[in-house]
Protein backbone atom coordinates (compact mmCIF):
# COMPACT_ATOMS: atom_id res chain seq x y z
CA UNK A 1 0.00 0.00 0.00
CA UNK A 2 1.44 3.47 -0.55
CA UNK A 3 1.49 6.33 1.61
CA UNK A 4 -0.03 9.40 0.64
CA UNK A 5 2.92 11.14 1.54
CA UNK A 6 5.36 9.16 -0.22
CA UNK A 7 2.79 10.14 -3.32
CA UNK A 8 4.48 12.37 -5.78
CA UNK A 9 2.73 15.56 -6.85
CA UNK A 10 2.05 17.76 -10.14
CA UNK A 11 0.86 21.03 -9.57
CA UNK A 12 -0.07 23.66 -12.58
CA UNK A 13 -2.07 26.41 -10.71
CA UNK A 14 0.87 28.65 -11.59
CA UNK A 15 0.44 28.26 -15.52
CA UNK A 16 -3.06 28.99 -15.39
CA UNK A 17 -4.27 32.64 -16.81
CA UNK A 18 -6.07 34.40 -13.82
CA UNK A 19 -8.81 37.06 -15.11
CA UNK A 20 -7.57 39.90 -17.25
CA UNK A 21 -9.64 42.45 -14.58
CA UNK A 22 -8.39 45.33 -14.81
CA UNK A 23 -6.63 45.52 -17.74
CA UNK A 24 -2.99 45.77 -17.18
CA UNK A 25 0.16 44.54 -19.79
CA UNK A 26 1.24 42.22 -17.02
CA UNK A 27 -2.51 41.01 -17.77
CA UNK A 28 -2.40 41.03 -21.28
CA UNK A 29 0.94 38.82 -21.65
CA UNK A 30 -0.89 36.19 -19.44
CA UNK A 31 -3.73 36.01 -21.94
CA UNK A 32 -1.21 35.85 -24.15
CA UNK A 33 1.15 33.13 -22.82
CA UNK A 34 -0.98 31.36 -19.74
CA UNK A 35 -3.34 28.76 -20.11
CA UNK A 36 -7.00 30.01 -19.62
CA UNK A 37 -8.65 27.68 -16.80
CA UNK A 38 -11.88 27.02 -19.05
CA UNK A 39 -9.79 25.39 -21.79
CA UNK A 40 -8.87 22.57 -18.94
CA UNK A 41 -12.56 21.92 -18.55
CA UNK A 42 -13.14 19.94 -21.55
CA UNK A 43 -10.21 18.27 -21.29
CA UNK A 44 -11.25 16.10 -18.67
CA UNK A 45 -14.17 13.84 -20.24
CA UNK A 46 -11.22 13.89 -23.58
CA UNK A 47 -8.67 12.74 -21.23
CA UNK A 48 -10.62 10.08 -19.61
CA UNK A 49 -11.68 8.39 -23.11
CA UNK A 50 -7.82 8.69 -24.00
CA UNK A 51 -7.29 6.60 -21.01
CA UNK A 52 -9.77 4.18 -21.76
CA UNK A 53 -8.26 3.71 -25.23
CA UNK A 54 -4.63 3.60 -23.97
CA UNK A 55 -6.28 1.23 -21.29
CA UNK A 56 -7.40 -0.52 -23.72
CA UNK A 57 -4.14 -0.64 -25.93
CA UNK A 58 -2.67 -3.00 -23.27
CA UNK A 59 -4.75 -5.84 -24.34
CA UNK A 60 -4.29 -5.70 -27.97
CA UNK A 61 -2.92 -9.08 -29.81
CA UNK A 62 -2.88 -7.92 -33.31
CA UNK A 63 -3.31 -4.14 -33.34
CA UNK A 64 -4.80 -2.16 -36.44
CA UNK A 65 -2.05 -0.65 -38.61
CA UNK A 66 -2.87 2.49 -37.68
CA UNK A 67 -1.56 1.21 -34.30
CA UNK A 68 1.30 -0.37 -35.23
CA UNK A 69 3.78 -0.21 -33.45
CA UNK A 70 2.08 -0.98 -30.66
CA UNK A 71 4.74 -1.98 -27.18
CA UNK A 72 2.16 -0.87 -24.45
CA UNK A 73 4.11 -4.01 -22.34
CA UNK A 74 5.80 -1.53 -20.04
CA UNK A 75 2.47 -0.67 -18.38
CA UNK A 76 1.99 -3.66 -16.47
CA UNK A 77 5.14 -4.54 -16.14
CA UNK A 78 6.33 -3.16 -12.59
CA UNK A 79 3.23 -4.84 -10.88
CA UNK A 80 3.31 -8.34 -13.20
CA UNK A 81 7.00 -8.76 -12.58
CA UNK A 82 6.22 -8.40 -8.29
CA UNK A 83 3.73 -10.90 -9.04
CA UNK A 84 5.52 -13.30 -10.87
CA UNK A 85 8.56 -12.63 -8.27
CA UNK A 86 6.15 -13.82 -5.63
CA UNK A 87 4.46 -16.71 -7.10
CA UNK A 88 7.89 -18.09 -8.62
CA UNK A 89 10.64 -16.51 -6.15
CA UNK A 90 14.55 -17.36 -7.84
CA UNK A 91 12.43 -18.58 -10.70
CA UNK A 92 10.67 -15.02 -12.01
CA UNK A 93 12.62 -13.45 -13.75
CA UNK A 94 13.12 -10.49 -11.07
CA UNK A 95 14.85 -13.49 -9.01
CA UNK A 96 16.80 -13.95 -12.58
CA UNK A 97 18.08 -11.12 -12.50
CA UNK A 98 18.77 -10.50 -8.40
CA UNK A 99 20.50 -13.99 -9.09
CA UNK A 100 22.89 -12.17 -12.21
CA UNK A 101 23.23 -8.99 -10.12
CA UNK A 102 24.68 -10.91 -7.22
CA UNK A 103 27.08 -13.12 -9.24
CA UNK A 104 28.72 -9.41 -10.46
CA UNK A 105 28.21 -7.65 -7.40
CA UNK A 106 30.50 -10.20 -5.23
CA UNK A 107 32.75 -10.74 -7.62
CA UNK A 108 33.95 -7.53 -9.13
CA UNK A 109 34.71 -4.03 -8.07
CA UNK A 110 33.89 -2.32 -11.43
CA UNK A 111 31.25 -2.76 -13.89
CA UNK A 112 30.87 -1.13 -17.55
CA UNK A 113 27.37 -0.98 -18.84
CA UNK A 114 27.38 -1.02 -22.82
CA UNK A 115 24.20 0.41 -24.24
CA UNK A 116 22.61 3.71 -25.86
CA UNK A 117 19.50 5.26 -26.06
CA UNK A 118 16.89 3.26 -23.99
CA UNK A 119 19.39 0.48 -23.30
CA UNK A 120 21.11 3.33 -21.57
CA UNK A 121 19.37 6.05 -20.18
CA UNK A 122 17.46 4.81 -17.76
CA UNK A 123 19.97 2.99 -16.12
CA UNK A 124 22.50 5.84 -16.06
CA UNK A 125 19.54 8.40 -14.54
CA UNK A 126 18.72 5.45 -11.68
CA UNK A 127 22.96 5.72 -10.80
CA UNK A 128 22.83 9.55 -11.08
CA UNK A 129 19.39 9.94 -8.58
CA UNK A 130 20.07 6.85 -6.26
CA UNK A 131 23.56 6.32 -5.71
CA UNK A 132 25.84 8.52 -3.81
CA UNK A 133 27.10 11.79 -5.72
CA UNK A 134 30.98 10.17 -5.46
CA UNK A 135 29.80 6.63 -5.32
CA UNK A 136 32.96 5.43 -7.82
CA UNK A 137 35.20 7.27 -5.55
CA UNK A 138 34.40 5.99 -2.16
CA UNK A 139 36.09 2.90 -1.00
CA UNK A 140 34.67 -0.06 -1.53
CA UNK A 141 34.03 -0.48 2.29
CA UNK A 142 32.01 2.49 1.77
CA UNK A 143 30.31 1.44 -1.15
CA UNK A 144 29.48 -1.42 0.85
CA UNK A 145 31.04 -3.76 -1.36
CA UNK A 146 29.14 -2.17 -4.41
CA UNK A 147 30.71 -2.25 -7.46
CA UNK A 148 32.01 1.21 -9.57
CA UNK A 149 29.71 1.74 -12.69
CA UNK A 150 30.99 3.15 -15.63
CA UNK A 151 28.99 3.73 -18.65
CA UNK A 152 30.05 2.86 -22.29
CA UNK A 153 28.89 2.43 -26.15
CA UNK A 154 26.60 5.59 -26.00
CA UNK A 155 28.79 7.08 -28.43
CA UNK A 156 31.42 6.54 -30.86
CA UNK A 157 33.83 8.61 -29.05
CA UNK A 158 37.58 7.04 -29.24
CA UNK A 159 39.44 8.82 -26.60
CA UNK A 160 36.57 8.06 -24.24
CA UNK A 161 36.94 4.47 -24.83
CA UNK A 162 40.34 4.82 -24.83
CA UNK A 163 40.45 6.57 -20.92
CA UNK A 164 37.97 3.52 -20.04
CA UNK A 165 40.63 0.99 -21.29
CA UNK A 166 43.25 2.50 -19.71
CA UNK A 167 41.84 2.92 -16.39
CA UNK A 168 40.73 -0.43 -16.18
CA UNK A 169 44.39 -2.05 -17.34
CA UNK A 170 45.97 0.17 -14.07
CA UNK A 171 43.52 -0.14 -11.86
CA UNK A 172 42.85 -4.09 -12.47
CA UNK A 173 46.22 -6.10 -12.48
CA UNK A 174 45.24 -8.94 -11.05
CA UNK A 175 42.36 -11.18 -12.01
CA UNK A 176 42.77 -13.27 -8.69
CA UNK A 177 41.73 -10.77 -6.33
CA UNK A 178 38.06 -9.46 -6.45
CA UNK A 179 38.62 -6.04 -5.77
CA UNK A 180 40.39 -6.21 -9.14
CA UNK A 181 38.13 -7.90 -11.18
CA UNK A 182 35.52 -6.20 -13.42
CA UNK A 183 32.86 -6.80 -15.41
CA UNK A 184 30.36 -5.99 -18.48
CA UNK A 185 26.62 -5.68 -18.23
CA UNK A 186 26.00 -5.37 -22.71
CA UNK A 187 22.36 -4.42 -23.52
CA UNK A 188 21.02 -3.73 -27.13
CA UNK A 189 17.34 -5.02 -27.55
CA UNK A 190 17.73 -5.17 -31.40
CA UNK A 191 21.66 -6.31 -30.68
CA UNK A 192 22.10 -4.82 -33.90
CA UNK A 193 23.56 -1.26 -32.87
CA UNK A 194 26.76 -0.36 -34.15
CA UNK A 195 28.00 1.72 -31.15
CA UNK A 196 26.87 -0.77 -28.31
CA UNK A 197 28.33 -3.99 -30.79
CA UNK A 198 31.54 -2.30 -31.60
CA UNK A 199 32.43 -1.41 -27.79
CA UNK A 200 31.52 -4.91 -26.58
CA UNK A 201 34.41 -6.32 -28.77
CA UNK A 202 36.68 -3.75 -27.57
CA UNK A 203 35.72 -4.59 -24.17
CA UNK A 204 35.24 -8.01 -24.09
CA UNK A 205 38.82 -8.36 -25.43
CA UNK A 206 39.89 -6.41 -22.62
CA UNK A 207 38.10 -8.83 -20.39
CA UNK A 208 39.52 -11.90 -22.61
CA UNK A 209 43.37 -10.43 -22.20
CA UNK A 210 42.77 -9.48 -18.58
CA UNK A 211 40.99 -13.33 -17.34
CA UNK A 212 42.36 -15.35 -20.34
CA UNK A 213 40.72 -16.06 -23.52
CA UNK A 214 39.36 -18.90 -22.06
CA UNK A 215 38.59 -18.19 -18.76
CA UNK A 216 34.87 -19.09 -17.38
CA UNK A 217 35.21 -15.84 -15.46
CA UNK A 218 34.32 -14.45 -19.22
CA UNK A 219 30.62 -16.01 -18.50
CA UNK A 220 29.78 -15.25 -14.94
CA UNK A 221 30.98 -11.76 -15.49
CA UNK A 222 29.12 -10.90 -18.93
CA UNK A 223 25.69 -10.44 -18.67
CA UNK A 224 23.77 -9.86 -21.92
CA UNK A 225 20.55 -8.24 -22.04
CA UNK A 226 18.76 -8.42 -25.25
CA UNK A 227 15.60 -8.77 -27.55
CA UNK A 228 13.95 -12.59 -27.76
CA UNK A 229 16.34 -13.00 -31.63
CA UNK A 230 18.96 -10.51 -33.20
CA UNK A 231 23.11 -10.41 -33.23
CA UNK A 232 24.04 -9.97 -29.88
CA UNK A 233 21.83 -13.33 -28.64
CA UNK A 234 23.46 -15.08 -31.66
CA UNK A 235 26.62 -13.87 -30.18
CA UNK A 236 26.11 -14.50 -26.92
CA UNK A 237 24.82 -18.40 -27.99
CA UNK A 238 27.85 -18.56 -29.77
CA UNK A 239 30.12 -17.44 -26.95
CA UNK A 240 28.53 -20.33 -24.42
CA UNK A 241 26.13 -18.50 -22.52
CA UNK A 242 23.20 -20.95 -21.54
CA UNK A 243 20.04 -18.92 -22.28
CA UNK A 244 19.26 -18.77 -18.52
CA UNK A 245 22.22 -16.50 -18.18
CA UNK A 246 20.46 -14.03 -20.92
CA UNK A 247 17.98 -12.09 -19.90
CA UNK A 248 15.29 -11.13 -22.42
CA UNK A 249 13.93 -7.67 -22.96
CA UNK A 250 10.35 -8.73 -24.40
CA UNK A 251 8.92 -7.47 -27.68
CA UNK A 252 6.10 -5.48 -26.74
CA UNK A 253 8.32 -3.23 -24.33
CA UNK A 254 10.18 -0.58 -26.33
CA UNK A 255 13.89 0.74 -25.96
CA UNK A 256 12.81 4.05 -23.78
CA UNK A 257 9.47 2.30 -22.03
CA UNK A 258 12.41 -0.59 -20.56
CA UNK A 259 13.49 1.38 -17.48
CA UNK A 260 11.56 -1.01 -15.58
CA UNK A 261 12.66 -4.38 -17.44
CA UNK A 262 15.96 -5.88 -16.93
CA UNK A 263 17.37 -3.55 -18.45
CA UNK A 264 17.10 -0.99 -16.04
CA UNK A 265 17.07 -3.22 -13.17
CA UNK A 266 19.48 -5.21 -13.66
CA UNK A 267 22.06 -2.35 -13.78
CA UNK A 268 20.11 -1.23 -10.22
CA UNK A 269 20.41 -4.04 -8.40
CA UNK A 270 24.20 -3.89 -9.34
CA UNK A 271 24.29 -0.85 -7.74
CA UNK A 272 22.62 -2.53 -4.49
CA UNK A 273 19.18 -0.20 -4.91
CA UNK A 274 15.87 -1.53 -3.77
CA UNK A 275 14.45 -2.84 -7.10
CA UNK A 276 11.39 -3.92 -5.48
CA UNK A 277 10.95 -0.23 -4.26
CA UNK A 278 11.19 1.02 -7.68
CA UNK A 279 8.98 -1.22 -9.08
CA UNK A 280 5.99 -0.50 -6.08
CA UNK A 281 6.45 2.83 -6.85
CA UNK A 282 5.83 2.23 -10.79
CA UNK A 283 3.11 -0.08 -10.25
CA UNK A 284 1.47 2.50 -7.78
CA UNK A 285 1.73 5.03 -10.51
CA UNK A 286 0.20 2.97 -12.89
CA UNK A 287 -2.67 2.12 -10.79
CA UNK A 288 -3.08 6.36 -10.40
CA UNK A 289 -2.93 6.19 -13.89
CA UNK A 290 -6.05 3.67 -14.32
CA UNK A 291 -8.20 4.12 -11.21
CA UNK A 292 -8.03 8.03 -9.99
CA UNK A 293 -10.26 10.84 -11.25
CA UNK A 294 -8.62 13.73 -13.21
CA UNK A 295 -8.13 16.36 -10.55
CA UNK A 296 -6.25 13.35 -8.59
CA UNK A 297 -4.07 12.33 -11.39
CA UNK A 298 -0.95 13.50 -12.21
CA UNK A 299 -0.42 11.43 -15.41
CA UNK A 300 -3.71 12.91 -16.99
CA UNK A 301 -3.21 16.50 -16.00
CA UNK A 302 0.18 16.41 -16.69
CA UNK A 303 -0.21 15.19 -20.60
CA UNK A 304 -2.90 17.73 -20.65
CA UNK A 305 -1.56 20.81 -19.70
CA UNK A 306 1.82 19.95 -21.30
CA UNK A 307 -0.39 18.93 -24.99
CA UNK A 308 -2.19 22.13 -24.40
CA UNK A 309 0.90 24.44 -23.91
CA UNK A 310 2.68 22.83 -26.72
CA UNK A 311 -0.37 22.53 -29.36
CA UNK A 312 -2.45 25.81 -28.79
CA UNK A 313 -0.40 28.15 -26.72
CA UNK A 314 2.77 27.41 -29.06
CA UNK A 315 5.27 26.85 -26.10
CA UNK A 316 7.15 24.05 -28.20
CA UNK A 317 10.14 24.13 -26.26
CA UNK A 318 10.09 22.53 -22.92
CA UNK A 319 12.59 22.65 -19.79
CA UNK A 320 12.72 20.29 -17.36
CA UNK A 321 14.06 22.49 -14.76
CA UNK A 322 15.82 20.02 -12.15
CA UNK A 323 15.83 21.96 -8.71
CA UNK A 324 19.48 19.12 -7.82
CA UNK A 325 22.17 18.10 -9.87
CA UNK A 326 21.25 14.23 -9.23
CA UNK A 327 18.38 14.43 -11.06
CA UNK A 328 20.12 16.21 -14.73
CA UNK A 329 20.11 12.41 -16.08
CA UNK A 330 16.23 11.87 -15.37
CA UNK A 331 16.30 14.71 -17.64
CA UNK A 332 18.52 13.34 -20.56
CA UNK A 333 16.41 10.19 -19.95
CA UNK A 334 12.90 12.00 -20.38
CA UNK A 335 14.95 14.17 -23.10
CA UNK A 336 14.68 11.20 -25.37
CA UNK A 337 11.47 9.59 -24.40
CA UNK A 338 9.94 12.78 -25.66
CA UNK A 339 11.99 12.97 -28.83
CA UNK A 340 11.51 9.67 -29.74
CA UNK A 341 8.19 9.49 -29.07
CA UNK A 342 6.47 12.78 -30.07
CA UNK A 343 8.88 14.33 -32.33
CA UNK A 344 7.27 12.77 -35.81
CA UNK A 345 5.90 14.60 -38.82
CA UNK A 346 6.92 17.93 -37.73
CA UNK A 347 5.41 17.61 -34.57
CA UNK A 348 6.69 17.37 -31.08
CA UNK A 349 7.63 19.90 -28.13
CA UNK A 350 11.52 20.21 -27.61
CA UNK A 351 12.66 18.64 -24.49
CA UNK A 352 16.01 20.45 -22.87
CA UNK A 353 16.64 19.55 -19.38
CA UNK A 354 18.21 22.01 -17.15
CA UNK A 355 19.87 21.39 -13.95
CA UNK A 356 18.64 24.93 -11.20
CA UNK A 357 20.14 26.76 -9.98
CA UNK A 358 23.58 25.94 -11.63
CA UNK A 359 21.04 26.75 -15.49
CA UNK A 360 19.95 29.81 -14.22
CA UNK A 361 23.27 31.65 -14.41
CA UNK A 362 23.27 29.81 -18.21
CA UNK A 363 19.90 29.54 -19.79
CA UNK A 364 18.22 31.40 -16.96
CA UNK A 365 18.72 34.61 -18.91
CA UNK A 366 16.36 33.14 -22.41
CA UNK A 367 13.83 31.69 -20.09
CA UNK A 368 13.25 35.04 -18.58
CA UNK A 369 13.80 37.28 -21.46
CA UNK A 370 13.99 35.22 -24.30
CA UNK A 371 11.84 33.77 -27.04
CA UNK A 372 8.55 32.95 -25.48
CA UNK A 373 7.76 29.59 -26.43
CA UNK A 374 8.91 27.89 -23.55
CA UNK A 375 7.16 25.99 -20.93
CA UNK A 376 9.35 25.48 -17.77
CA UNK A 377 8.08 21.90 -16.09
CA UNK A 378 9.84 22.04 -12.31
CA UNK A 379 11.26 19.16 -11.24
CA UNK A 380 12.16 18.89 -6.88
CA UNK A 381 12.26 17.25 -4.04
CA UNK A 382 10.80 17.71 -0.90
CA UNK A 383 13.42 16.70 1.73
CA UNK A 384 17.14 16.60 1.95
CA UNK A 385 18.66 13.24 2.26
CA UNK A 386 21.43 14.50 4.93
CA UNK A 387 21.34 17.10 7.28
CA UNK A 388 21.59 20.76 6.37
CA UNK A 389 24.63 22.47 5.54
CA UNK A 390 24.27 26.12 7.48
CA UNK A 391 26.23 29.24 6.07
CA UNK A 392 27.17 29.57 9.52
CA UNK A 393 28.81 32.99 11.29
CA UNK A 394 32.32 34.14 10.16
CA UNK A 395 34.59 36.70 12.35
CA UNK A 396 35.43 38.55 9.55
CA UNK A 397 32.21 39.31 7.62
CA UNK A 398 33.39 40.98 4.29
CA UNK A 399 31.03 38.55 2.34
CA UNK A 400 28.35 39.84 4.57
CA UNK A 401 26.65 36.46 4.89
CA UNK A 402 26.36 36.86 8.45
CA UNK A 403 22.76 38.12 8.30
CA UNK A 404 21.59 34.60 6.53
CA UNK A 405 24.29 32.78 8.68
CA UNK A 406 21.28 30.33 10.81
CA UNK A 407 19.83 29.35 7.27
CA UNK A 408 21.06 26.32 5.77
CA UNK A 409 21.29 24.86 2.47
CA UNK A 410 17.37 23.73 2.05
CA UNK A 411 16.53 27.46 3.06
CA UNK A 412 18.50 28.70 -0.17
CA UNK A 413 17.12 25.99 -2.47
CA UNK A 414 13.27 27.17 -1.10
CA UNK A 415 14.39 30.51 -1.49
CA UNK A 416 16.22 30.36 -5.17
CA UNK A 417 13.08 28.16 -5.85
CA UNK A 418 9.75 30.87 -4.63
CA UNK A 419 12.14 33.70 -6.07
CA UNK A 420 13.05 31.95 -9.61
CA UNK A 421 8.86 30.69 -10.13
CA UNK A 422 7.58 34.26 -9.23
CA UNK A 423 10.52 36.17 -11.44
CA UNK A 424 8.61 34.04 -14.10
CA UNK A 425 4.95 34.21 -12.74
CA UNK A 426 5.82 38.49 -13.66
CA UNK A 427 6.60 38.45 -16.61
CA UNK A 428 3.95 35.61 -17.53
CA UNK A 429 6.22 32.36 -18.27
CA UNK A 430 4.55 29.48 -17.71
CA UNK A 431 5.73 27.06 -14.86
CA UNK A 432 4.66 23.76 -13.42
CA UNK A 433 5.88 21.42 -10.74
CA UNK A 434 6.17 18.15 -10.13
CA UNK A 435 7.16 17.35 -6.19
CA UNK A 436 8.68 14.41 -4.71
CA UNK A 437 8.41 14.21 -1.36
CA UNK A 438 12.06 12.40 -0.94
CA UNK A 439 14.44 11.07 -3.15
CA UNK A 440 14.35 7.66 -2.91
CA UNK A 441 13.36 4.30 -5.02
CA UNK A 442 10.09 4.17 -4.27
CA UNK A 443 9.48 7.69 -6.52
CA UNK A 444 11.64 7.44 -8.94
CA UNK A 445 9.54 4.74 -9.82
CA UNK A 446 6.86 6.62 -9.50
CA UNK A 447 8.61 9.62 -11.15
CA UNK A 448 9.59 7.32 -14.40
CA UNK A 449 6.21 5.44 -14.98
CA UNK A 450 4.31 8.88 -14.63
CA UNK A 451 6.22 10.40 -17.67
CA UNK A 452 5.92 7.23 -19.71
CA UNK A 453 2.33 7.10 -19.12
CA UNK A 454 1.85 10.76 -19.89
CA UNK A 455 4.01 10.49 -23.31
CA UNK A 456 2.05 7.79 -24.31
CA UNK A 457 -1.27 9.53 -23.63
CA UNK A 458 -0.17 12.96 -24.78
CA UNK A 459 1.15 11.12 -27.92
CA UNK A 460 -2.71 9.99 -28.32
CA UNK A 461 -3.68 13.21 -27.70
CA UNK A 462 -1.82 14.77 -30.57
CA UNK A 463 -2.74 11.67 -32.95
CA UNK A 464 1.06 10.64 -32.81
CA UNK A 465 2.24 6.75 -32.49
CA UNK A 466 4.55 7.18 -29.41
CA UNK A 467 6.00 4.54 -29.77
CA UNK A 468 8.64 3.21 -32.70
CA UNK A 469 11.13 6.17 -33.94
CA UNK A 470 11.43 5.65 -37.50
CA UNK A 471 14.21 9.00 -38.16
CA UNK A 472 16.78 7.46 -36.08
CA UNK A 473 17.17 4.98 -38.96
CA UNK A 474 18.27 7.35 -41.19
CA UNK A 475 21.84 8.57 -39.74
CA UNK A 476 22.41 4.46 -38.86
CA UNK A 477 22.29 3.49 -42.55
CA UNK A 478 24.45 6.31 -43.71
CA UNK A 479 26.76 5.86 -41.01
CA UNK A 480 27.39 2.40 -42.20
CA UNK A 481 27.04 3.22 -45.80
CA UNK A 482 30.57 5.82 -45.26
CA UNK A 483 31.88 2.84 -43.08
CA UNK A 484 31.58 0.55 -46.05
CA UNK A 485 33.04 3.18 -48.57
CA UNK A 486 36.42 3.15 -47.79
CA UNK A 487 38.81 -0.04 -47.40
CA UNK A 488 39.53 -1.98 -44.16
CA UNK A 489 43.09 -0.80 -43.71
CA UNK A 490 45.68 -3.62 -43.49
CA UNK A 491 45.71 -6.17 -40.71
CA UNK A 492 47.63 -3.97 -37.40
CA UNK A 493 47.23 -0.77 -39.38
CA UNK A 494 45.22 1.88 -37.52
CA UNK A 495 43.98 5.35 -39.05
CA UNK A 496 46.32 7.96 -37.63
CA UNK A 497 43.28 10.32 -35.86
CA UNK A 498 45.36 13.26 -35.82
CA UNK A 499 44.45 13.57 -39.43
CA UNK A 500 40.81 12.01 -38.51
CA UNK A 501 37.28 13.55 -38.72
O1 LIG B 1 13.83 3.86 -27.60
C1 LIG B 1 14.41 3.14 -28.39
O2 LIG B 1 13.89 2.11 -28.85
C2 LIG B 1 15.82 3.46 -28.83
O3 LIG B 1 16.30 4.61 -28.24
C3 LIG B 1 16.76 2.32 -28.51
O4 LIG B 1 16.73 2.07 -27.13
C4 LIG B 1 18.19 2.60 -28.95
O5 LIG B 1 18.24 2.93 -30.30
C5 LIG B 1 19.09 1.40 -28.68
O6 LIG B 1 18.61 0.29 -29.35
P1 LIG B 1 19.07 -1.17 -29.01
O7 LIG B 1 18.66 -1.48 -27.62
O8 LIG B 1 18.37 -2.02 -30.00
O9 LIG B 1 20.57 -1.22 -29.15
Amino acid sequence: MQLPDEQIEYSFQRLLAPSPDPWTPLAELQLQNLLPPDRLEPMRTLMNAVRGQVAAERELVNPPPKLQPLQAGFIDLPQKTLDAFRRKGDASELGKINRLANRLKENVDRCVVLGIGGSYLGAKALFDSLCHTYHNELPSKMRMGKPRMYFEGNNVDNDALQDLLELLENTCVEPEIAEERWGIVVISKSGGTLETAAAYRAIRAEAMKFYGPKSPLLKQLIVPITGPKGKLRDLARAEGFADDDILTIPDDIGGRFSVFSSVGLLPAAVMGLDVRALLLGAAAMTKRFLEEPFDRNPVLQFAAVNHLMTTEMHKTTRVMAVWSKKLESIGFWYDQLLSESLGKFGKGATPITSVYTRDLHSRGQQHQDGVRDKLINNLLVRTCKHPAVVVGMADRNEDELNSISRKGYPDIQEAAFAGTNQAYAEAARPTADIALPVLSEHTIGQLLQMLMLATVVEGRLANINPYGQPGVEAYKKNMMAALKATPNLPKGEVRDQAKGV
